[in-house]
């Protein structure tokens, strides 16, 4: 969900410190990491993963916008209307991960954004950092970049603050020498694409296991198509944005799931806070996604 505090669209609702949010559903039996009393407040109770697991989040329009064009940067944040909630719980989401996954297309499409809890989240920090030290993450996430172009804005801050790049062989060649040092370079196969499976094997070996992605859809698509995903986080922003004549992806690009290969999901958590909805699912097993009886949220 990407986001960036020099963007200039302002929602209908905006507070420094977000009400707690309200819980309409959790189904039972959710893994809890048992978070800092204030984190758990705002949240309206516990959150946990159970790793490994790679988990997205984003933010769409009701009709289903998610970036609204390549003339438009950081479009998160103008879907969102930045919401005091939905940065709070993309805070917190970061918070509870060893790794921050984006694709070059969000990285390039949003300037001057850090993918670390703070970043969106500032009143909040001192609860994110005890959950850290509580799950012995270090103190930041790991940013992970991937290109197969080894297109990145060199001087970008994310960059510049030192990120993992997982890039093809013409990636790595085209990068060699232009990425700060504070970037390592992670080059797999020898195709046109990065293998996805390739990076989390590299990231379970340095024991990140818990995995967040925030896309952009290309990305997404591509985890989809190594049936990389485990769970969705959703906010759905009160707020309709159209299409006309310039392409505004939804939530997957690139990828052809329905009707052949549907991924149906079941939903495990809904939120709110004013005309804002927090949907938590987790996607079925390769096996059980063909049906959408298989099962239910219930
Ligand atoms: N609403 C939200 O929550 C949200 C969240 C994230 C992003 N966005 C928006 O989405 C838009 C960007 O969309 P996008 O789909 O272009 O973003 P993206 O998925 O982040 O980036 C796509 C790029 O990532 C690289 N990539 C993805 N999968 C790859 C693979 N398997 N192997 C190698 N490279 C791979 C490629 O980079 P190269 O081109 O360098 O080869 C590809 O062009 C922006 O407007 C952004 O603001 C919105």
């Amino acid at each position: 969900m990407a986001d960036d505090s020099a963007a200039h669209t302002v929602g209908p609702t905006r507070t420094s410190s977000p009400e707690p949010l309200e819980v309409l559903y959790e189904k039972a039996g959710q893994p809890r990491f048992g978070l800092p009393p204030a984190l758990a407040t705002a949240y309206g109770g516990d959150l946990g993963f159970t790793p490994p697991c790679v988990y997205a989040n984003f933010v769409t329009s009701i009709d289903g916008v998610v970036a609204l064009g390549p003339e438009h940067p950081s479009s998160g944040s103008a879907i969102s209307g930045r919401e005091p909630a939905d940065r709070f719980v993309m805070g917190l989401l970061r918070a509870c991960a060893d790794a921050v996954l984006i694709g070059a297309g969000t990285l390039r499409a949003t300037p001057r954004h850090r993918w670390t809890p703070d970043y969106v989240c500032p009143h909040a920090a001192p609860g994110f950092a005890e959950l850290r030290r509580n799950l012995r993450r270090a103190t930041q996430p790991e940013l992970v970049v991937v290109t197969a172009s080894g297109d990145l804005p060199t001087q970008h801050p994310a960059l510049q603050s030192g990120a993992l790049v997982t890039t093809t062989p013409d990636g790595a060649r085209r990068l060699e020498g232009r990425l700060p040092a504070a970037c390592t370079v992670l080059t797999t196969g020898e195709g046109p694409t990065v293998r996805l499976a390739d990076v989390l094997a590299a990231l379970h070996a340095h024991g990140h296991t818990a995995v967040l992605t925030e896309g952009g859809p290309h990305l997404i698509g591509s985890l989809l198509s190594e049936d990389l995903l485990d769970e969705l986080f959703l906010t759905t922003s009160p707020v309709l944005a159209g299409r006309a004549d310039t392409p505004r992806p939804g939530l997957i690009a690139g990828l052809d799931l329905m009707p052949n290969q549907p991924a149906w999901m079941d939903l495990t958590s809904v939120r709110r806070r004013g005309s804002y909805l927090f949907l938590r699912y987790r996607l079925r097993s390769p096996r059980t996604r063909v049906s959408p009886q298989a099962g239910s949220a219930g």
